[in-house]
Formats: structure tokens, sequence, C-alpha cells
């Protein structure tokens, strides 16, 4: 059977949108800009929020793109044979055009039709929300279902965990889904086999959410006058079951990475194979997703470094988990770098910001396998001056406490314990290590949960005086420092903005006292701000700041702040949103000016 590669699975869906009118753009980055409320970008959906919040966007009301997501709450499941941190989301979007019949007959031709994906009838089941509390079951889209020959016995209604798509627990636009599965097994198991039959062999696709609700505040679902749609498709899943096969990590999305590791172990003298045994897949698997992840990050135009908070610290994790089981596998250190260049090399046609960041990524990785190795020996340092208190122990047990302790605050790996303690003929009290473990992690996603409250993004309206404000002050930057004083870095909440530039030294007193006067001198005159649309050639003509390094549509958004579009204080490219007058924003206020990282600073700023 001729296998379908990722490549063509993403053109032919973008072609077949495009065929149906819509425009492509450009995914985004993986570090979202200007929403504290996630630290990646987590489904094709997220960059596109204000526009399914209301906002005009400049490349139309049809959109379709592929977009690069991390999702980590599974990385502890990563290792068998379908989990992933990074994955490629292929999508279409209409934004209050289009709705459910429209949706639907789309992704049933693009699902069936020769001249694209072709799958058999037979092979399709669909799910629909059936329906809770005031809002009816979705009869709508099961009847389009079945007018396009989807039997109802290949229809399941199912509830609102399964069919609901937005915000849990909070306000925002929300609605019924409808999702597409493919049967893995030779012929389903009953006339009444569908998804959520009990042989499991249907897997979903591809997902169809019909925004037409907006949750309030209080909890109750109104209509939206405004409705849209968004789609998702999952290209590893989708190819990894058109193609037959039994893992994503079977498929050429991987073969190329796992063969890197397995040439790369080879080197070190190690020979292990990829379906040699559990073990060795599980370890082999973890360094392919989380090589292939940590990739993406270092080689996203908006990369950050390893470091003990937010994004910074995922990317440390997902490299030192990488690197530990590059020791399991070969008892000697693995290099990430080779496997990396395979990802860059593979990837890069897509993502042609690999292959720019290329150096960034290898010396990023280089750097972190060196201090992970440090952290190791410290930690076996550490573990040698415990020794002979817990030689003293006649169980010859050490204490899951204890373990915990090494983990905690060297960052030692429980394996690695364990293994120092096997040397010694002793056992770890892992029971008491899970415990304490546990108690940890409860504690860490209850604060990551506080990080992903809000979903949807912060568009308060405080957050919307901070985002304009950021440019007044990037502006004023540049005025008091000189025009390299560039933003590398944005994240605003309801409190206040943070703000990241390049500038080498720290900034004086005077300096800091300059940048404050423009601003409220320029809040004091509360000038309007406008929004216009224009190519992002025209834009960077009529002197807008666009980001380096940033990806933009062919038609892009400009925010000018000043007496007119042509007598401006600042003009900016931006998805918004602004405020439409600044003399609103109060008086604004530097907390904080220190250093981000070398050749960075960082200001944080409030408006009182
Ligand atoms: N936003 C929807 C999803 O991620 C399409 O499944």
């Amino acid at each position: 059977m001729k296998q379908l590669t990722a490549d063509e699975l993403r053109s032919k869906y973008i072609n077949f949108f495009i065929s149906k009118g819509h425009a492509q753009i450009q995914g985004k980055s993986l570090l979202p800009e200007n929403d504290p409320t996630v630290l990646f970008t987590t489904a094709g959906m997220h960059p596109l929020v204000p526009y399914l919040l209301g906002q005009e966007h400049p490349a139309g009301k049809r959109l379709t793109d592929f977009q690069k997501c991390i999702r980590t709450c599974d990385i502890d499941s990563v290792g068998d044979a379908s989990h992933l941190t990074f994955f490629e989301m292929l999508g279409n979007w209409s934004l209050g055009d289009y709705f459910k019949e429209e949706t639907i007959k789309m992704s049933f031709e693009f699902l069936t039709s020769k001249e694209w994906l072709n799958i058999p009838l037979e092979k399709l089941a669909v799910t629909v929300f059936q329906g809770e509390g005031d809002i009816p079951r979705d009869d709508e889209s099961a009847a389009i279902w079945k007018s396009l020959g989807i039997p109802e016995n290949r229809i399941a209604y199912l509830p609102w965990i399964d069919n609901w798509w937005g915000p849990a627990g909070t306000s925002g636009p929300c609605g019924p889904d409808s999702e597409m599965f493919y049967y893995i097994g030779d012929k389903p198991c009953s006339d009444n086999c569908k998804p959520g039959c009990s042989c499991g062999k249907w897997l979903e696709i591809w997902n169809d959410v019909f925004m037409q609700y907006n949750k309030t505040q209080e909890g109750n679902y109104e209509p939206l006058s405004r409705k849209c749609v968004d789609t998702g498709m999952g290209i590893e899943r989708t190819v990894t079951v058109l193609n037959g096969k039994a893992s994503v990590y079977d498929t050429a999305i991987f073969t190329p990475i796992i063969t890197a590791i397995e040439q790369t172990a080879a080197q070190q003298g190690a020979v292990p194979k990829y379906t040699q045994n559990e073990e060795t897949d599980r370890s082999i698997r973890i360094i392919a997703d989380h090589v292939r992840s940590a990739t993406f990050i270092l080689g996203d135009p908006k990369a950050v470094s390893p470091s003990n908070v937010g994004a910074g610290y995922v990317l440390r994790r997902l490299i030192r988990r990488a690197v530990r089981h590059g020791r399991k596998l070969t008892g000697a250190e693995l290099s990430l770098c080779p496997i990396a260049e395979v990802v860059v090399q593979q990837f890069k046609g897509a993502y042609p910001e690999l292959e720019q960041n290329r150096a960034f990524i290898i010396s990023e990785l280089n750097k972190e396998e060196a201090k992970f190795m440090e952290t190791l020996q410290k930690g076996e340092h550490e573990f040698e001056k415990l020794l002979p208190n817990l030689l003293k122990d006649p169980r010859k047990i050490m204490s899951g406490r204890l373990a915990f302790k090494l983990y905690d605050t060297y960052g030692f790996p429980i394996e690695l314990t364990e293994e120092l303690a096997a040397e010694q003929g002793m056992t770890v009290n892992r029971d008491e290590f899970d415990e304490a473990f546990k108690k940890h992690q409860e504690l860490s996603r209850s604060q990551s949960g506080q990080a992903f409250k809000g979903g949807l993004g912060d568009q308060g309206e405080m957050a919307v005086k901070y985002h304009t404000a950021t440019h007044l002050l990037h502006q004023a930057l540049r005025m008091t420092l000189g025009e390299h004083a560039a933003q590398k870095g944005s994240n605003i909440t309801a409190e206040r903005l943070r703000f990241d530039f390049t500038h080498d030294t720290p900034m004086t007193a005077e300096q800091i006292k300059k940048v404050e006067d423009i601003v409220n001198e320029q809040i004091k005159k509360d000038l309007p701000v406008f929004m216009e649309t224009m190519g992002i050639e025209e834009a960077k003509a009529q002197g807008a700041i666009a980001l380096f390094g940033e990806k933009y549509e062919a038609q892009v958004k400009v925010y000018t702040i000043g007496n007119s579009v042509k007598d401006f204080f600042t003009k900016e490219v931006c998805g918004g949103p602004h405020v439409q007058r600044i003399g609103l924003l109060g008086v604004f206020k530097i907390q904080k000016e220190q250093s981000s990282s070398a050749g960075v600073r960082r200001i944080r700023a409030v408006l009182e």
C-alpha cells in the first residue's frame, strides 16, 4: 500500500480548503505572546482566539493553516505507542461565514473523495453532541451526516465530556463538536459498532467544532450572534491511522529520527534496536518525541532557553529526560545533537525556521546536556555522602523521602538513585518516593492549572490597556535608547506588562524617567488608536514596526497611535486588540528594569 506522508497530507488539506475559498494563513509561534494563560500553543485555534471572539481577520472569513502545537499534560505517558508532546494540527475556520452544513460537507468530501483522502465509507463513523441541560441534541449535524451517506448505526451521540469544545469553567465561545473516526480493524464487530464500542477500534482523526454559544461569567449559554467554526486534524494521528500502523512511531514521521537514535547509540558501542523489547522501545520513543519537541521549541523564532521556570522549564525537562533515557539505552552519554539534526532536516521544508535557527538549537542542546551531566555528578556525590548512614540500616532500604530530596533539591532522577542503591545491595522505598512525588505533582498541577485558567486568552479590559501601553513603551524606548531597542518578548496580565528588548546595559534612572515621561505625555494627549489592514511590505514602507523573525500573513493589521495615520507617535504591525483612545490608560510607571538574558533587558510596568 502506498503510504501517505505527512507532507502529502499537509498539502492535500491546505489545497482542498484553498479550493473551497479559504485563505492559507501562517501557523504561529509555539510560544504564544500576550497570553499569560498558557505556556505553549496547544491547538490550531489558539492563535485565532481574538478572531473567534469577534475581531476581523485581515485574511478574511475562511482560513486554513497548519500549526505546530505542544501539549505536555501527558508527558509522563510518552513512551507508549501513541502519546506525543509535539504535534501538528491542520485546521479550517469560518469566522461568521459557513456553519454546520458546509463544514460537514467539506469534511466528508475531503475524507471520502477519490481526489483527496479516498477513505471508504465503511471505515468511517462520526459522533455528535447528545444534548445536556438546556442545550439540545445536535440533530442538525446528525441529519447532515446522514444526508451524505453515513448510516445511523455509524453515528454515536455522546455527552459533553466527549463532544463539547470550549473554555472549561470559564467564559467564552464554545459549542458542540462533531468528531470523525476511522476504523482500524478488518470489519466492524457488529452492526452497531461505532465510536465508544468496546472493541476500541475506532480512532478519532478530525474534530469540527461549532462555536455557537458564549458561556457567560454566570455559567449561562447565550447563542452567539456571529457563529464560528473551528476544526482540527492531528497530522501524526491521521498519518498513523490511514497507513494502517499501530503506532505513530512506526510511521515515516518517526522512522528517520529512530534510525538516528540507533546510529548515534551504535557509535557509543551500544546496539539498541527499535522493536527489540518493551523497555528499549520505550526509551527510544521518549528520546524521539522529546528531541523533536525540544528542537521545535529551540527552533522557534521566539525560542526560550532551558531554565527553571515556565516554558524554559518544560524544555529543560524534555532534554533531561531524553538524556536520561540515552544513558539507559547505551550506558553512556548519548548526544542528542545528531538526532536534532535529523529533525531539522526532516521538517525544514514545512518549518524553515528550524534551518534558520539550527546553530542555536545545537548549541543550547549541548549546553543543557553538559549542565545535566554536572547535576548527575553532584547527585552522585550527595548520594555518596549519605551512604555511611544508609549502610547502617540492617534492612538495606533507603527511605523514599531521602530519594525524593535528592530529586527535588538536585534534580537527581529516582531511577539513578535506585541504580546507585542497588550497587550497594540496597533498595529504595519506592512507595514512599511515589507518594512524595505525587504530592509534589499535585501542587505543580494546581499551579499550572492556574496558568491554564481562562483557556481562551486573557482579553479583559486591563489586558487590552496594557497591550496598548506596550506599544507606547516600545516607541519610547526606541526614542530614548536608540532604534536597536527592539521587542524580544512581551507578556501581559491584568495586573502588569512585561517587556523584553534588546539593549546591552542597565538603563540609568534618568533614562527610565525619560521613558515614563514620554509615555505619560502621549497618554495626556489622549491620542486615538487607528487600525488598518494592508500588505506587510506596505506596512513596513509606512514605517510600521514589525517583529524581527516573526512570520506575517500577506495582509496584516497595523495599529497607529497618533493624531492621524500619517502624523503618528507609533505604528506597529500587530493583531490587537487595543483601546480606542489612550487617555484612559492612567499613569504609566516602570516598576523594575533588569537583565533578562545576554543583551536583553526586561521592564515590568504598571498603569496606576
Ligand atoms: N480546537 C479543536 C481541537 O483542538 C478543533 O480539537
